[in-house]
């Protein structure tokens, strides 16, 4: 089965929130993935979003903000279904060909989300900093960048 990466539109907006939806009812709104629909809604209209797609499922999506010397991720995702694919990985290298030299992509990361780490980890991203109490639980976030 062929994956395809797909800019997302307006067409594609009911399946972004089912994907969300999937992941709320797998593991709750947890401070680590916090994206209730009145946080979503606006931020899906806000962004630009891509995503990959399998035989017209969506399995993973990312939504960012493209500022003048920087990328910023606020929401990475796949469905529970589809983990350990690689569509993330997919999605993310299909950014890091885009951006152009010169744009650093940034995101951040609850301290005890290990699973989005190894994955920003194993594509290049690197540690740049660190905010206490950021997070509802007053977890700490790692902010990462890659710049390559
Ligand atoms: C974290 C998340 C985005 C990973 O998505 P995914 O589609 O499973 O990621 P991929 O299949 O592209 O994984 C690529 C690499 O990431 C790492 N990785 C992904 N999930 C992992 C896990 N559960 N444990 C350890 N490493 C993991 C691995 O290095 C993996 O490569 P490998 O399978 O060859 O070892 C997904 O689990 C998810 O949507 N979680 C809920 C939402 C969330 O936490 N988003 C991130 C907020 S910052």
């Amino acid at each position: 089965m062929s994956i395809e990466v797909k800019i997302l539109e307006g067409s594609d907006k009911p399946a972004m929130r089912g994907l969300i939806q999937a992941i709320l009812d797998e593991q709750g709104l947890q401070p680590q993935f916090y994206w209730p629909p009145e946080m979503l809604n606006p931020e899906i209209l806000s962004c630009e979003s891509v995503g990959t797609y399998i035989q017209g499922a969506l399995t993973a999506l990312i939504l960012y903000r493209k500022l003048p010397h920087a990328w910023e991720i606020s929401l990475v995702a796949s469905h529970p279904r589809f983990r350990r694919k690689g569509h993330l990985q997919v999605l993310l290298n299909h950014l890091i060909a885009a951006k152009g030299q010169g744009i650093e992509l940034w995101l951040e990361v609850h301290e005890e989300n290990l699973a989005a780490q190894k994955l920003y980890e194993k594509l290049g991203f690197r540690e740049a900093g660190r905010r206490a109490k950021y997070y509802k639980d007053l977890g700490t976030a790692i902010l990462y960048t890659y710049s390559g």
